[in-house]
């Protein structure tokens, strides 16, 4: 008996030191192993955004972010928040210059509180098409575009498109300058796109984003412009009525970095993130024109929402009506910018 009691007291020992030992190696293991090694280094970069996956921004960003994660080896990893899961179009600028978000792509006329100057992007028929867009941003103008924001501490690093503006209204089509009048719409916030509605005799009142769909669906204004890739894909068609397919005004977004993390990041790691950059807005602007036409279509024909295309004598009406925009660009910031843009587009 007594033995037996030494055997099962031996065993209930080696029992022990086997879990305390097992345990022990294991948790050196995870501590020191390889892998975790090699996670420790790993530079993370968190990307938000406020539109939907689904739409040229959020789609560009995921592809970003699979290819800077290929070209690095996994070196760099990007996690991408969109639906302003993370902050508001309000909040995102700040959260960056604060470094609690790495990388964000507002669009022009969230930097105009930041920039007035980048107003002239929101000017109405600034851009006629794609081509314009593409030459202008591009070319010189986009280097100093990039410039001002690096006055401001930020690093400025692409250009993407998310498409032209149309017009949306829940009481009736919007086709002469005259439909606008008494009308309540919401609007990004910038000045000119303020003026602009002004100029309809409507009355334009800023909401972030993320609010839209709500404030739609209470009825808090009439209408709105936007891209047809984010009326659609934020569901706005639901409780618009009418859309005018106008163009009248360009919605693009600059990609904006937190800059001490930028000059943080090795040389290799930068170069091949501005690879991934390049490849990613080259295909942006391609999905922006597919994605804004096949949506057109989707709505035109699986939704109850009444679409309407300006001609292009209506289009020259508005514009004659915009007139007075561009003469007040140039007297509050002169006129070479203004000049440039026109000069090099087309
Ligand atoms: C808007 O506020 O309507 C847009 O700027 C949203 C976006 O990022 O496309």
């Amino acid at each position: 008996m007594k033995r037996w009691f030494i055997v099962m007291g031996l065993m209930s020992i080696s029992v022990f030191l086997y879990f305390a030992i097992y345990k022990n190696v294991s948790q050196t293991d995870i501590v020191f192993d390889d892998e975790q090694t090699e996670l420790d280094d790993q530079v993370v970069i968190y990307f938000s955004h406020v539109v939907a996956e689904n739409t040229p921004k959020g789609l560009a960003a995921q592809k970003f972010a699979k290819l800077v994660e290929e070209k690095t080896n996994g070196r760099v990893k990007v996690e991408v928040f969109p639906n302003g899961s993370l902050y508001s179009d309000e909040e995102e600028i700040d959260a960056l210059m604060r470094g609690d978000v790495q990388m964000i792509a507002p669009s022009f006329s969230k930097v105009t509180e930041l920039i007035p100057e980048w107003q002239v992007l929101d000017l109405p028929f600034i851009f006629e098409d794609y081509h314009d867009v593409e030459k202008v941003f591009m070319g010189r103008i986009g280097k100093q575009l990039l410039a001002m924001l690096e006055k401001k501490g930020i690093q400025g690093m692409a250009f993407w498109s998310n498409g032209f503006k149309q017009m949306t209204s829940n009481r009736h089509l919007l086709i002469e300058p005259q439909d606008f009048k008494g009308l309540r719409f919401r609007i990004m916030p910038s000045k000119v796109i303020e003026e602009q509605f002004r100029l309809f005799g409507a009355k334009p009142i800023v909401v972030p984003f993320n609010h839209v769909y709500k404030s739609l669906e209470k009825q808090e204004f009439d209408g709105q412009e936007n891209t047809i890739s984010n009326i659609y894909s934020k569901g706005f068609y639901q409780f618009q009525r009418y859309m005018t397919v106008s163009n009248h005004g360009y919605l693009g977004y600059v990609v904006l970095m937190n800059k001490p993390f930028w000059r943080s990041l090795p040389k290799d790691i930068q170069k091949q993130i501005v690879a991934a950059l390049e490849e990613a807005t080259l295909w942006n602007l391609q999905q922006s024109k597919e994605q804004n036409e096949q949506q057109l279509l989707e709505m035109k024909n699986n939704s109850n929402i009444q679409i309407y295309e300006l001609t292009d004598k209506e289009r020259k009406v508005w514009k004659e009506k915009f007139a007075p925009l561009y003469k007040e660009f140039e007297k509050k910031f002169g006129s070479k910018l203004l000049q440039q843009i026109q000069n090099d587009k087309g």
